[in-house]
This record gives C-alpha cells, structure tokens and sequence, in this order.
C-alpha cells in the first residue's frame, strides 16, 4: 500500500499526518505490515550489469584497433584524476571469459556492453576490422553459452580520433559516418544480439566533452555551436536507428540509453506532479523529447533564440525514427515544484547538506527510478522501458578480513530498487535493470578514483573480489524481489 492510499484509507489528510503518532497502537501498525510485504518483480524481468567499452576493455593497441578521443585526452596531461587513461583498465578483452563465469555466479540473465568503434573501423570509416568483429563475436558467444543476454551499446563516447580531426560531432558527416558504423556492426551481431541501443547518454558527451571540456575532446564552444552539434548527434541516432533495421536480422529491436533528467515532484501532490511532468519534457528538450517527439519544444528554441539549432524538416523526422524501447540511465535526482514561471515549474538546486554518494554529483534519491520511467511511459507512450544505467560510487576498501563491506551501496541499491518496483507494481513497463556496473573501473575524467562495481578489482593485479553488494544483488536476482 503506498502512503496515499493509507492516508485514504485511515481517513487522516496529508495535514494531519504527523499525528498518525497518536493513533491506538494497532492503527500505527498497519503501514508497518504493507511495508514487509515482499516486492516481487515480474517473472522473466531481466536483471544485468552494464559497461561500456573504454572503461574496461583495456588492449588499447591491439589487434588493428584505432584510437579514439578518449585515448587522446586521458594521455594529455591533467585531464584526467592522477592522469589515469584507459590502456589496461580491467583488460576484461583479456579476461572476459572470467568475468562472465563471475555474472553467471551472481545469476545474471543479461549484459550491456557496448561496441568499441574504432575496434571495427580503426579510422571510423573505410575498411571493416575483422579482428574487431570477431572479439565482440566471440564476446557475444560466450554470453549467450552462459545463458546471459546481450545488450549492445553502439557509441558509449569513443569517437574515433580521426573523426574528430575532422571536426567530430560539429561535421554533419559524423553523423553518416555512425549510421554506417552501427548498420555494419547490427548486420554482423544481429544473428544473436535481438537489442542494440544506438547511443549512451547523448546528454553527457556533448555537454561533458564539447561545452565544458572536462570530458574528451575537451572542448569549451559557444551554445551555438553546442546546440548544432547536438542536434547532429541525435540526427546521429535517427539515422542509425534506420541502418539498424535496414541491416539488422528480422527481429532486431532497436532502443536508446539516455540519461534523462529524471525530473521528481519535491513532494507528491497534483500541482507539483503536474510540474515534474512538464520539466520532464522542457529539461530533456534537445534529447529524449526531440527524439519521441520529432520536434523542439517551443520554449527550447525561444531560449536558445540566435543561438538555436538549425534543422530541416526531414531532419526531425529521421531523428524521431520509431524506436522498440528505450533505455533509462538513472542515478539522480531533479527535484521540482510547481511555480508561476512560464515553465510552471522550478529546478530545486540540492542544498549542501543533501546526501551523496563518493561522487559529489550522486545525489541519493531512489524515488526517481520510481518517477523517471512513471513520467517517459505517460508522456511518451513508451511500451518497453528497461534502466539502462543505475548504481552507486562507494569509498571501497578491502578490510583485514578480505571482504568489500559497502554498506552505503547496498543502500543505495536497495532503495532505488525498491521504488523501481512500485513503479512496476503500478505497470510501468519496465522490462529489465542493467546496475552499474559489474566491476569498478575507469571512471572517465575521474579515472579509477571512484569505484561503481559491485565487484572490487585490484587494478595492480586485475584480482576480483565480490563486494557485499554483490551478495545483495545475487540474492534480489535469485528471489526476483527487494527487501
Ligand atoms: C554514466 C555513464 O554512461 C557511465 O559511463 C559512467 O561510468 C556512469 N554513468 C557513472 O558515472
């Protein structure tokens, strides 16, 4: 029973709710019960771990890969947390076999990996790779012969540095140059891969890599030009969609891992509900709304005003290419009220005090995994939805006794699935969760500083060890239920 429902049901209002401490004894008893009741997910719900290829492949040089952006700015000195890069990071190109023995063991029945580009054109266009198709083949293989479904990424932010050099994402060609990278790659897995997602987080590496320069390529360009970038960028993802289905085996389906702003009302009552709904669609204006919806919001392009994106009509209708499901990557809150604004609402910034996790921008509120995908199905009519991207950035350390006990993680974990449940309790269609991630690893800008993996790796001896969390999340898959 949610906390509506026992108020109606009590009979006391919102108001009067601080004196549910006066009630008789059995009456105060009530929610307690609804609470232990387990929280069982749909049977066949898909639990996995996602990644993504620079952050854990390693073998940067080998065999015929090329470099991408990321090569480039985490060995330009300062970029990155003690100017660590991507070489090695869990050489899980190496060690992958072992690595999914570890999934099989905590019982995970699907994987998110994503495809490295310059593994299958080391130059990002011009003559396929074989030994960059046959890795990710025999990668694929060895998922499905542990009876694990693969999930694949097709751009997780390693543009190929040579597409760079001709101006990355601000040259429109980029954009072909992607469609024909991911109809290649989905005509060559497709016979056992069924999902591919275009892109990882649009959001991230346009605002990241090319306004903030924190991310590669480390770029600080005007709005105008941001704003032009990303409208190629998810040009980027409409047109691939397409190549997909036009190379893709019949049955491929095609989807998305945005990070959405996952907008939440401060507190749930109608006119603050009515508030997130509409920040949902103004503050994913250029991504996930121009995507279902094939058009920018009119309140986007009057802020944006000189500066907004230039487009043709047929351009918006490719970008709004229908797509089969799509992926959210949920970490934190947006907190919203309702407000007389043009909007009719107002981003509440976190007050300093508001809880974190090791990464000061994780904010922890587990009700947005409740509310994010509650608002993108409403909104947009979405019929398969999966979390594409949640978990939590934790202080691990190994203690005497050997063991990873990260306590704050399994918190973390079991809140935000918990709310995840009751939004499919509510029938949200929510296929599947991918947690972030299997194993710590280089965490872009912040290099291997901040730990995401429920299982620890000693990154001086590649050594595996399963934290707490992974015994939490081993047991929520085998019982299929959170508590
Ligand atoms: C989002 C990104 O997709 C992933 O690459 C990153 O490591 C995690 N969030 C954690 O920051």
């Amino acid at each position: 029973m949610n906390r509506r429902k026992f108020l109606q049901t009590s009979g006391l209002s919102l108001g009067a709710w601080p004196l549910a401490s006066l009630l008789p004894a059995g009456a105060r008893a009530q929610p307690l019960q609804s609470a232990a009741q387990p929280s069982s997910f749909p049977k066949g719900f898909l639990w996995g771990s996602a990644t993504a290829s620079y952050q854990v492949e390693g073998a940067a040089h080998q065999s015929g890969r090329g470099p991408s952006v990321w090569d480039t700015f985490s060995h330009t000195p300062g970029k990155t947390f003690n100017g660590d890069t991507g070489d090695v990071a869990d050489d899980f190109y190496h060690l992958f076999p072992n690595d999914i023995k570890l999934m099989k063991g905590l019982g995970l029945t699907t994987c998110r990996f994503s495809v490295a580009w310059t593994r299958i054109f080391p130059g990002g266009v011009g003559q396929p790779n074989q030994q960059g198709i046959d890795f990710y083949s025999r990668l694929v293989d060895a998922l499905l012969a542990a009876g694990i479904q693969p999930y694949c990424t097709l751009y997780h932010w390693d543009l190929p540095q040579a597409l760079q050099d001709r101006g990355g994402w601000e040259n429109r060609d980029t954009a072909k140059a992607f469609a024909e990278y991911a109809g290649f790659t989905a005509g060559a897995l497709s016979d056992r891969v069924k999902h591919f997602m275009t892109m990882n987080e649009i959001r991230s590496f346009v605002e990241l890599g090319y306004e903030q320069g924190i991310h590669a390529p480390g770029l600080r360009l005007d709005s105008q030009r941001v704003a032009q970038l990303n409208h190629y960028a998810v040009l980027a993802h409409g047109m691939s969609v397409q190549a997909i289905r036009a190379h893709g085996k019949p049955g491929t389906k095609v989807g998305i891992a945005d990070n959405v702003q996952g907008t939440v009302p401060v507190v749930e009552v109608p006119k603050h509900i009515e508030a997130a709904r509409r920040a949902m669609r103004e503050q994913n204006a250029s991504f996930l709304t121009v995507i279902e919806e094939g058009r920018y919001t009119d309140l986007y392009l009057k802020r944006l005003g000189a500066n907004a994106p230039k487009f043709t009509a047929e351009e918006m209708q490719v970008i709004a290419s229908p797509m089969d499901f799509v992926g959210l990557n949920i970490y934190q809150p947006t907190y919203i009220r309702a407000d007389d604004s043009e909007t009719g609402y107002a981003v509440i910034d976190p007050p300093s005090s508001f809880p974190h996790m090791y990464s000061p921008w994780l904010y922890v509120g587990p009700e947005v995994l409740y509310w994010a995908p509650k608002l993108v199905a409403d909104i947009w009519k979405v019929k398969e939805l999966y979390i594409t991207e949640n978990g939590a950035s934790a202080a691990d350390a190994i203690a005497p006794d050997g063991e990873v006990y990260d306590s704050d993680r399994v918190m973390y974990l079991r809140n935000y699935l918990t709310q995840l449940h009751r939004a499919i309790a509510e029938g949200v269609p929510v296929r599947g969760y991918f947690l972030w991630s299997l194993l710590d690893n280089f965490e872009w800008a912040d290099g291997y500083s901040k730990r995401f993996g429920i299982v620890y790796v000693d990154f001086a001896t590649q050594k595996r060890t399963p934290k707490l969390s992974a015994t939490f999340y081993k047991k929520v898959i085998r019982d299929n239920l959170v508590k």
